[in-house]
């Protein structure tokens, strides 16, 4: 098997929404918005277009990661910079084959060798512990409403990234588009069915459960 990782091109947009698809479908909510969102940021200008990857194995694409930038606002009102990333997805025949690690590992000593200071991101923290992430609390970040969250976890690109940064953190309003317009995006792939999975709610609860 040969395993290939290289930024995304404009001829890979199709197929690379329609693996972020199949791995999101039904996960966290009924049916999937992480194709769309990646369909969304790439025109948004806090879009890293050099951090965002395919991997491919002999060949095919099976898998991106994409990253965008993001803030952390002080107490003082100074603002930040940081950076995230999400969707990242394999396609899920290939899951649990190291290749995600490959790609999320890949990507994060791309981010390093560029210069940026700290990833910060929300997920599943067994997704990301072993590539060094750890809860924002540690750092003194919060999400908006002023809350830690288990979920919510930031790796610093070098030591003491992170000393001086201390507040709340926003995620690109890339990360969230108009939802309005996603069952008509949608149309463009196969028919699947939008179905209610015990693992929406086990990520309902992971997403609100507070760091103590
Ligand atoms: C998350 C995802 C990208 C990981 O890719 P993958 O190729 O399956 O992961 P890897 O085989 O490289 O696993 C790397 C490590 O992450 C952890 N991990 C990955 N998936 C896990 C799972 N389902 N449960 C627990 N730990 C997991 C493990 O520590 C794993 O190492 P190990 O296999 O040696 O124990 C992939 O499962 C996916 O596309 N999932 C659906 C979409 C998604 O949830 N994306 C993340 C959104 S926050």
């Amino acid at each position: 098997m040969h395993i290939n990782i290289r930024n995304e091109e404009p001829k890979d947009y199709h197929v690379v929404e329609e693996i972020t698809r199949e791995a999101f479908w039904n996960l966290y909510i009924p049916g999937a918005m992480e194709h769309y969102i990646a369909h969304e940021l790439r025109k948004h200008p806090d879009f890293i277009k050099e951090l965002t990857f395919v991997i491919e194995v002999d060949g095919q694409i099976v898998g991106s990661i994409f990253y965008s930038h993001a803030k952390v606002v002080s107490p003082d009102g100074m603002e930040h910079k940081i950076i995230t990333f999400g969707p990242v997805s394999i396609t899920p025949r290939l899951h649990r084959q190291r290749l995600g690690r490959k790609l999320i590992t890949h990507s994060i000593e791309a981010a390093k060798k560029a210069g940026y200071n700290a990833i910060i991101i929300g997920g599943f923290p067994y997704h990301y512990k072993p590539y060094g992430f750890e809860g924002s609390k540690k750092f003194g970040i919060s999400m908006p409403d002023g809350k830690y969250y288990t979920g919510i976890m930031a790796l610093e690109l070098y030591k003491g990234a992170l000393d001086n940064i201390k507040g709340v953190v926003h995620f690109s309003p890339g990360m969230y588009p108009d939802v309005s317009k996603l069952d008509e995006f949608d149309r463009q792939f196969p028919a699947k069915e939008k179905l209610v999975t015990p693992a929406q709610a086990l990520f309902e609860k992971a997403a609100s459960e507070i760091d103590e």
